[in-house]
């Protein structure tokens, strides 16, 4: 916790700016986001469809279409083969696999991952797999979700049966994607699917039963193929308290516990943080830090800003968030703040023993506008990257064991509660014919790639 609320100051770093020549690059995106064809080849219905369809987006839109993926993915790889990327994060949708969650297994939805695959090292782009980017088959949701423990076996289950199709070319597995996420905004606060507000206790909850599935699913797969390299992708987010008072430090000590601990002790170190001890003592049952402890071959780790926490009574844990003093902001309203990634991956060099780490998300949503000539001259993203590449190449410097950097996101996308109001992409998608255009973002990662420097 101490590095992460010490801010580095990289202003007078003058050292080289360069990646190691085996560096990897690439982007994230996820199946809900992108595919689109929820109702193609036998899929189930994940929470996101009811949410969706309870009115609860932004701006009204759905993810029924989204990129349509489904159908454009050779597309969607040649631009990333343009880009000279060399790597592919992308999430297995768990309801085109097993329909109900759990049970009958649909052939044609492991049959669009195998064509994906293939078409990705036809390429000569690596893939990473994620096993569940936050779509949730309903009945399993229906049957209690991430709150109980009847959730690991079918979690196990469908790791392996996933691995078992495509382990013989994915070499690179990640289980999850943000938890904290997933507990906080899905049964915390309501804002995102299943939309449900069950206070600190549901966090908490959430974030154990996700531990322990990700523990069993990690052993499934290592169980199911040997070689493989092996992680889970998260939301990692230095904190820091917003004044010298004793209670704001309390509060962001608390909020760093879980937001980022429970999770990354949870995984490392198999010791959920003693300040949540009691507080979960309800649902911890003998045995359990054994099994959510697991060996990491590679750390996903996705970062967008720091917390800038205070005490709020009213709020989960009593944190509230926010920077009011940050005037640089995204499109979302977060704060930017490259020098936090460098904060970060010291943090995890010098108090996690410094593991294999790959950025698995960093980007921005803009307001991008599209000029007459149909460009998107997008130079507030063009500097978001430059700035977080920055600190990550001096946490490089610095010994950190970083082995590559994926932006979020190659296209604009379908932003969970956003919808389609918000648009990360390094490539424009327009909802109306679906046509992609690199924007300049595209091309200076593009040019970084190439060069292998900043
Ligand atoms: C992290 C999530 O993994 C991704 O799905 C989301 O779109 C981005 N953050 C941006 O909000």
């Amino acid at each position: 916790m101490d590095s992460f609320s010490q801010p580095v100051s990289l202003a007078d770093d003058a050292r080289p700016l360069v990646f190691p020549p085996d560096f990897r690059w690439g982007s994230s995106t996820s199946a809900y986001q992108i595919e689109g064809a929820l109702d193609a080849d036998g899929r189930g219905r994940c929470i996101w469809d009811g949410f969706t369809a309870r009115g609860r987006i932004l701006d009204g839109s759905s993810a029924s279409v989204a990129c349509d993926h489904y159908h454009r993915y050779p597309e969607d790889i040649a631009l990333m083969a343009a880009a000279g990327f060399d790597s592919y994060r992308f999430s297995i949708a768990w309801p085109r696999i097993l329909p109900a969650g759990a049970g009958a297994v649909e052939g044609r939805g492991l049959d669009f991952y195998d064509r994906l695959v293939d078409a990705l090292l036809e390429a000569g782009i690596t893939p990473i797999a994620c096993l569940h980017h936050w779509d949730l088959p309903q009945p399993l949701e229906d049957a209690g979700g991430w709150q109980g423990r009847g959730i690991v076996g079918p979690f196990a289950d469908y790791a392996r049966i996933v691995a078992a199709r495509l382990a013989d070319r994915v070499r690179d597995w990640m289980m999850l994607n943000e938890p904290n996420v997933v507990a906080l905004y899905g049964y915390g606060l309501g804002e995102h699917a299943p939309g449900l507000r069950l206070g600190e206790q549901g966090i908490l909850r959430a974030l154990h039963h996700q531990n322990l599935a990700q523990g069993a699913a990690l052993r499934a797969v290592a169980a199911e193929h040997a070689g493989l390299t092996l992680g889970t992708v998260l939301n990692l987010q230095p904190v820091v308290a917003d004044s010298d008072r004793p209670e704001d430090a309390a509060a962001a000590a608390r909020w760093d516990a879980v937001w980022n601990r429970v999770a990354l002790d949870g995984l490392m170190r198999g010791r959920i943080p003693d300040a949540l001890a009691e507080a979960m003592a309800g649902f911890i049952l003998p045995g359990d830090e054994e099994a959510i402890r697991h060996p990491v071959d590679l750390l996903g780790v996705n970062y967008y800003s720091r917390m800038t926490i205070r005490r709020e009574a009213g709020r989960p844990f009593d944190a509230g968030w926010g920077d009011p003093r940050c005037r640089r902001r995204t499109d979302m309203g977060w704060p930017v703040q490259p020098e936090g990634l460098c904060d970060l991956l010291t943090e995890l060099r010098t108090g996690y023993g410094n593991p294999a780490v790959m950025i698995t998300e960093n980007g921005c949503a803009c307001d991008d506008v599209v000029t007459p000539d149909g460009q998107i001259h997008d130079a507030d993203r063009v500097l978001f990257l430059h700035e977080h590449l920055e600190s990550v190449a001096r946490a490089l410097a610095d010994g950190c064991n970083v082995k590559g950097y994926l932006c979020w996101s190659l296209l604009d996308n379908f932003a969970w509660a956003e919808g389609l109001s918000k648009r990360f992409g390094i490539v424009r998608v327009d909802y109306d014919t679906l046509k992609r255009t690199p924007k300049d973002s595209y091309r200076y990662l593009a040019e970084v790639v190439r060069t292998g420097q900043l």
